[in-house]
């Protein structure tokens, strides 16, 4: 449990600067159980606390966990170039409390992104020592073979990797569809290793992350949500 004053909480969760909030309460545009608070010096316990701020409700949130459908010709990187950043599918007050992406996708990939502001939950699920699976459902350009699904399997040898990289599981869904389950995170590493197998990766999209799957979070592409104490379990490895 802890306390805070009003200008505190609204800048920790993102609302700007101390002197931004507190022009904000004052302007009477801040209440707390539908009560307007004005005098930004109040304290109130931060646990559970659901306040508003220009009439939509927001809940205290020491951290950000968060997961976006992320459409194609989004960018993940923080000062995106050619296409807009992921971050801009976020109410603005996330990006002011610097969440960050969990890794990449490239700008063409669709599918599960996970995204917070917690340094330390990033540094673990983005570690290759947390072995968390990463499943993808690439669509190919030429038919998926046997020998496609043995050799990804087996591993291939891209350039500037010292070893081959392996999938932990590939299977074939379709004639031009295979799921491929990777535990490191490679630039490029799907579309590399399908490339370095003879084929190519006409489309990619991420389905799941540990036993996280993009499916059970009801989300449309371009939508996000909070994930739950639950949902957080389920982000890990074998
Ligand atoms: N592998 C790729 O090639 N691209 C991605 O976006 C993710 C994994």
């Amino acid at each position: 449990m802890s306390k805070s004053t009003l200008d505190r909480i609204l800048q920790a969760q993102g609302f700007g600067s101390r002197k931004w909030c507190r022009e904000l309460i004052e302007d009477g545009e801040v209440r707390i159980d539908g009560e307007t608070v004005d005098d930004y010096r109040r304290e109130f316990e931060t646990d559970g606390l659901v306040f508003t701020v220009y009439d939509e409700d927001w809940q205290y949130r020491e951290h950000l966990y968060l997961a976006l459908y992320k459409p194609a010709d989004y960018e993940c990187s923080r000062k995106p170039s050619h296409h807009p950043g992921v971050l801009s599918l976020l109410p603005e007050q996330f990006a002011n409390r610097d969440v960050q992406p969990v890794g990449r996708l490239d700008h063409d990939t669709t599918g599960l992104l996970l995204l917070s502001d917690d340094g330390t939950f990033i540094h673990t699920q983005s570690s290759p020592k947390s072995h968390i699976p990463k499943v993808y459902v690439a669509t190919t350009q030429e038919p998926v073979s046997d020998a496609l699904v043995t050799q990804l399997l087996h591993g291939v040898k891209l350039h500037d990797e010292p070893k081959p990289l392996a999938a932990v599981v590939c299977n074939r869904l379709a004639e031009y569809q295979l799921e491929i389950v990777l535990e490191q995170g490679k630039y490029h590493q799907v579309k590399r290793m399908l490339a370095a197998a003879g084929n190519h990766c006409a489309a990619l999209e991420r389905t799941q992350i540990g036993l996280l799957k993009l499916d059970d979070l009801g989300l449309d592409e371009g939508e996000w949500c909070h994930l739950s104490a639950e949902q957080m379990a389920l982000l890990v490895g074998p």
